[in-house]
């Protein structure tokens, strides 16, 4: 396991955009990406990009909104009205070796290694086997963070 660079923040929210508003307006962001639907995750989502910083792109806030009555996200929205932080994503160079890496630990892997949010393959740990923090672990894209 080699761990890459922290990739985003997974924040819920109930709105994209009153949440768009906010990180423009409260935050003082000024590079947002267009939002897009995940229909295999029941989530519309789009990035918040933080200024590059020695090279290097800039950690992303993903902000993720329920789409559809089954999305995963529905539960964490009713516990926490308002959203708030849902998990963190660390880039690896090799996603199966990752998987690997942590099924040899025992740690509770959440469903099938898939194509996440920006467009390479992911898969989320449970949070109680990772001090808390549901985790998604990503493979670095090959051409820059999106
Ligand atoms: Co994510």
């Amino acid at each position: 396991m080699k761990l890459g660079r922290l990739n985003h923040i997974g924040v819920a929210t109930p709105s994209i955009a009153d949440s768009i508003v906010h990180y423009r307006e409260v935050m003082g962001a000024t590079d947002i990406t267009e939002p897009f639907d995940l229909p295999e995750q029941g989530v519309k989502v789009c990035f918040v990009n933080t200024p590059t910083h020695s090279g290097m792109d800039g950690t992303q806030i993903e902000l993720i909104e329920p789409l559809g009555e089954t999305s995963t996200i529905r539960g964490f929205l009713d516990k926490n009205p308002l959203g708030g932080q849902h998990h963190v994503c660390f880039e690896v160079p090799d996603i199966a070796a990752a998987r690997a890496w942590f099924e040899g630990q025992g740690k509770r892997i959440l469903g099938p290694t898939r194509i996440g949010a920006h467009g390479t393959p992911i898969f989320f740990v449970h949070p109680k086997d990772m001090q808390g923090m549901l985790t998604e672990i990503m493979e670095t894209p090959r051409d820059g963070a999106h």
